[in-house]
């Protein structure tokens, strides 16, 4: 590649040179690596390879490129831990079982009644309100279905609420309440997933548990007002790049967003 010049956002005493404009795809990954990291990668630019985000003289936001491709740059390592829990390797090999999968059912109840209380609190929020689709996304009735169908009709005396899952439930309540801002990212990370990885996980579980065809015990996993999961997933990153955040608060979701993936990976 030719350095065709000093970089457009990083001043020109810092000595960075950038391979291409301001647009183009690969120096807007670059912002986000910055955003993340604090720093270049020593693979992406010439032969200086360390930049401080503070040392920018312009606010990054305008060359971060769309916050949806910020969160999947931002979550690919959280993502890749996500995968190879425990759990949901044996998962993905069909090796679960009923009392398993009840458990991590209950739990995702948990979350799911107070990620979605408080989508109902900020829904006029103009920080969530683009991104609030009830009919389409929300799960708590889903669960509650599956939940009675394993349980029985008592089945809120008899599921199980651990501390991991009470940890996630309460920074839940924290953000609604405190810092609605970064409430879309545990949307994000929930129903960009359920909507994606949830999908096949629903077809192992089917078989691997011997559900009925006819999807009792699955309500969670059937999105019944999504047509087309990977358009409505489109719309739903242009609602969230449709926000506007400023670049610290931005970089705050990227944060969240990780924290959201833990969270999933500690408390289900
Ligand atoms: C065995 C477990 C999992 C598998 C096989 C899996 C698989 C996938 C796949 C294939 C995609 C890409 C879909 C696409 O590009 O349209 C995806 C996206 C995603 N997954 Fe997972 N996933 C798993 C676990 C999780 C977990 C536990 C979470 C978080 C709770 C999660 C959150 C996400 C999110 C947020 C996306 C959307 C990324 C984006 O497009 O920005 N996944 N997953």
């Amino acid at each position: 590649m030719k350095a065709i010049g000093h970089c457009p956002v990083y001043s020109p005493d810092v000595r960075v040179l950038c391979h291409r404009v301001q647009n183009d795809r690969i120096f807007r990954q670059l912002c986000v690596t910055v955003c993340m990291q604090d720093k270049f990668e020593p693979t992406s630019v010439g032969k200086n390879p360390w930049i401080l985000l503070s040392k920018c003289p312009i606010n990054v936001r305008s060359v971060m490129g769309d916050l949806s491709e910020a969160l999947k740059e931002a979550t690919k390592d959280v993502h890749q831990q996500a995968e190879n829990t425990e759990f949901m390797i044996n998962f993905q090999k069909g090796h679960v079982t009923l009392h398993e999968f009840k458990l991590v059912m209950s739990s995702l109840y948990y979350v799911y009644e107070a990620l979605e209380g408080e989508i109902e609190r900020n829904k006029e929020n103009p920080v969530f309100s683009p991104l609030y689709f009830p009919l389409e996304l929300h799960r708590k009735s889903a669960l509650e279905e599956d939940l009675e169908y394993f349980y029985g009709p008592q089945w809120r005396k008899k599921i199980n609420f651990p501390q991991s899952t009470k940890n996630y439930v309460e920074r839940l309540h924290h953000i609604g309440r405190k810092e609605p801002e970064l409430l879309l990212a545990h949307a994000y990370t929930r129903y960009l997933g359920d909507l994606s990885g949830g999908q096949v996980l629903k077809k192992i579980a089917q078989k691997a548990l011997q559900l009925p065809a006819t999807g009792e015990g699955l309500a969670f996993f059937t999105f019944q007002h999504v047509t087309n999961a990977t358009k409505f997933k489109q719309l739903y990153r242009s609602r969230m790049n449709s926000i506007d955040f400023d670049s610290a608060t931005k970089k705050k979701i990227l944060e969240e967003a990780k924290t959201a993936f833990l969270l999933n990976v500690k408390g289900l």
